[in-house]
Parts: structure tokens; sequence; C-alpha cells
């Protein structure tokens, strides 16, 4: 496994809980000494124990010698990062080519190679190409195997999956069987829980990834156009998105309106996709309008925190939630980002909680954000309250309790953590998302 970041590092780690014996390559100093001292560089539920087990019994490891972790392995997997190219939105490939490279160099015949980050469509073919140029004396297979994980819950979604996607190149000579062989075989246990594999072509697969990314970033844009909707006509966005997802061809799940999606997946494979559709000259409107409407949003929440608060110059905003979701430390992308800055910027005070994502907020929000021990101190003394993100341990706090250490009574809830009578009836100026 090339790669020993987010994706390299929750797939080695649950390939090896199947039973595989995997070698982790990862050529930061810093991450792969963490790593060998069993520390986990990210925060992932369930991902330390998985690693320590598999580590101990011995099919698992770590290491900064690529010609060592693919001596005698029947399949490489490249698991580098693909951020997305300054100026035309485009993924950056240069790491996954230079991995190829590595590879073709080192390996011994019959090997198959992988992609696992996701790659815009054409470059499992192009991982090809450049293992035949350089090693032209040997035969490779190559495959394309995109992954789903959400963070919070990635180890579930690589044990349980609802479907995985392996695209396999045909035109090696030997059809692809050798190459279909070791990708099922690695997915064995998934075939006692019926998990559909879908087998098709590379292309296919890369594009299935970025489809299914962008139309998950599309619903979520759908719904929160309807919530600010809901809020000029008096409806409801929990009910509308009730009744809607209840449609099974609809279904329930990410219909949640808030702030706007972040994170490392859906900004840059909506932006990807956008890019590599505008090259083949078949535009996706609707992904760019949803590209569009999510930057204006998050820009757009400042401006209505401020509004609602009648000004917050001079004011102190009690601030929970910074990560672009729950369970999870990551900030990029997340909403906050740009919301803080404008809220700081325009002269407010920001006392800031969040369980995990503080460490990372430091270098990315403005100077002058005070940084919270809890929760209940972030409130303390605040005139304006703001929920960025709906971690679970928000929910709980008492309403009255809340009443008894904020100066103001204004909450902006983002992410509709409570439920606007409770918060009504405890005093509060309670605004929430597409709701009356
Ligand atoms: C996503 C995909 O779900 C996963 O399959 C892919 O491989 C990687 O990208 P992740 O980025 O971890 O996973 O987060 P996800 O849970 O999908 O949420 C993405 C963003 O959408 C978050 O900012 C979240 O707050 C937002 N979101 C999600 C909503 O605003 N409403 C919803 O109903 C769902």
């Amino acid at each position: 496994m090339i790669g020993g970041g987010y994706v390299g590092l929750v797939s080695g780690a649950c390939f090896a809980e199947f039973g595989t014996d995997v070698a982790i390559v990862e050529t930061d100093a810093q991450k792969l000494s963490a790593l060998r001292e069993g520390r986990i560089p990210i925060y992932e539920p369930g991902l330390d124990a998985i690693v320590a087990g598999n580590v101990g019994a011995g099919r698992l490891s770590f290491g900064d010698d690529l010609k060592a972790a693919i001596d005698g392995a029947d399949a490489v997997f490249i698991a580098v990062g693909t951020p997305t190219r300054r100026g035309d939105g485009h993924a950056d490939l240069t790491y996954v080519y230079e991995a190829a490279r590595q590879i073709a160099r080192m390996a011994a015949t019959g090997l198959l190679v992988v992609t696992k980050s996701t790659v815009p469509v054409g470059t499992g073919r192009e991982v090809a190409r450049i293992l035949a140029e350089e090693r032209p004396d040997l035969t490779f297979s190559v495959a394309s195997n995109p992954e789903f994980l959400r963070e919070g819950n990635a180890i579930g979604d690589f044990m349980r999956p609802d479907r995985v996607i392996i695209g396999i190149d045909r035109d090696n000579g030997d059809d692809g069987a050798h190459a279909e062989r070791i990708m099922r075989a690695l997915y064995r246990p998934l075939y006692l829980i019926e998990t559909p594999i879908v087998m098709t072509g590379l292309e296919t697969a890369e594009l299935a990834k970025y489809a299914s990314n962008a139309f998950l970033a599309m619903k979520v844009t759908f719904i929160n156009e309807m919530a600010d909707l809901c809020e000029k006509v008096g409806a409801d966005v929990h009910d509308v998105a009730r009744g809607m997802g209840l449609d099974q061809r609809i279904g329930r799940r990410f219909l949640h309106a808030g702030p706007g999606y972040g994170g490392s997946c859906f900004p840059k494979d909506t932006r990807a996709l956008t890019a590599i559709a505008r090259d083949a000259g078949v535009p996706t409107r609707l992904i760019e309008a949803t590209v569009e409407i999510n930057e204006a949003r998050k820009q757009a929440m400042a401006e209505r925190i401020i509004a609602h608060a009648g000004g917050v110059h001079g004011k102190t905003i009690g601030v929970l939630g910074l990560t672009f979701k729950p369970d999870t430390d990551d900030m990029r992308e997340a909403s906050s980002l740009p919301i803080i800055a404008h809220l700081a910027a325009e002269g407010a005070s920001i006392r800031a909680f969040d369980p995990q994502g503080m460490a990372a907020a430091r270098s990315l929000l403005p100077r002058g954000v005070e940084y919270c021990d809890d929760a209940l101190s972030a409130i303390d003394g605040a005139d304006v309250l703001v929920v960025l993100t709906e971690w679970n341990e928000f929910r709980a706090l008492a309403p009255e309790r809340l009443r008894e250490l904020m100066r103001g009574t204004t909450i902006a809830d983002l992410r509709n953590i409570w439920s606007p009578e409770t918060m009504r009836a405890a005093g509060f100026d309670y605004r929430s998302i597409g709701r009356p």
C-alpha cells in the first residue's frame, strides 16, 4: 500500500483485518515514526485497535522501502494524495504517476497495480502506459478500486460497504483474468455478507466514484436550497426531507440541510468532475451549479448570522464545532473557516470549541480566536451562540444551562441540533436552517 494517509492507512489496516499481509509504505518520516510507535496520525474511531491488532498478528507493517514492500507482493495499491491542481480544478496526479514509475522500476512480472486514490478518468490507462513504457520487459495488470469511506465511519464503510467497484484493464494479454482473481480474493470476506461487487472497466470505475460523490454533494445542495425556500414560505425542511426521503427512489440519507458541504472529498471531487467534463466537451451543468451554490452558501452564512444578531461588532460569539462534520479532526474546506473569518473581520470576538478539530483549526483560523477547553467555556459570557458542527455532545447541553451562561439570547444553529420550540421556550432568539 503506497501512502499511509487516510485512504492508505484505513484500507491497508482493513485488508490486513481481512487476513491479507499488508506493507504500508510512507515516505513522510514523521508520519512513519508515529505509525511505527502505534500512534495513529488521524482521528478515526476504531482504527487504532485494528492497526494494533494486525501489527501484533504480523499481518500489517510500516516502512519507507518500496522495493521491500512489493518484493513478492501480488498487488500494490497506489493511495497517495491527489490535491486540486492550482488554476484549472483538475486533480494533481504528480504523486500517482511518480508512484507508478517507482513501482515499474522495482517490480517483478505479473504484479497487479491498483489505483485506490480518487483519480480522473484515464488515470488507470495512463498508469498502464507508464508501466509498459518503463518496463517493456514485464507484464503488468492494472485495476482501479475507488474507495467510498466516510471520515468517522471509515472502518464500517470498508467492512460493510454498500458495494465494491473494481475496474479492470482487460487489454493486457490475459483479458484481466489474473487481476480479477486477485481482487476477488482480497474482498472474499465480503461475499459472506453478500456485498455486490461491480466488475467493470477502468474508466467506468473511475467515473463511478466521481459520479457518486458529485450526486451526494448535489443532494445536500438541493436540500440546502429547499431550506432557504422553506424559511421564506413558512415550511419545515425536516419534514420536507422526510416526505421526500421516504420515497425509495430518493432515499432518506444526505438530506440534512446545513451550512454547505466541506471535507476532503466533495469539494475536490465536484471540481475535478466539472473539469473532466468540460475537457471532454460535455459540461456537467448540474454539478457546476452545485459547486457555485455551495461556495456562495458558505460565504452567505456569516451575513445571515450578522443580520440575525443585529450586527456583531464588539460582541462575543461562542462557536460550537469547527470540523467539516462530526467524528473527525478534519478541517479541510470546513464551513467554519469562511464563517469565522468573516465574523472576526466584522469585529466580533470568537470563543470556539471543537472536540477534535482545534489543533488543525489554529493554523487556519484568524489569530485572535480563543480556543476553549470545553463547550460550556465557549458559551460562557457569549452574546451570540453559533453551532457549526453537529457533535453529539452539543445536543445534550441543557437550554437552561446555556441561558445561565450566555450574556445574550441569540442562537444561530446552522446544523439544526435543537428544537425551535424548546429553545424559544427557554427564552432564546433561536434560528436554525429551514425551519419556522
Ligand atoms: C464523502 C463520501 O460520503 C464518501 O463516500 C467519499 O468516499 C468521501 O467523501 P466524507 O467527506 O467523509 O465522505 O463526509 P460525508 O459524511 O459524506 O459529508 C460530506 C459533507 O456533507 C460534510 O460537510 C457534511 O456536513 C455535509 N452533509 C452531509 C450535509 O450537510 N448534509 C447531509 O445530509 C450529509
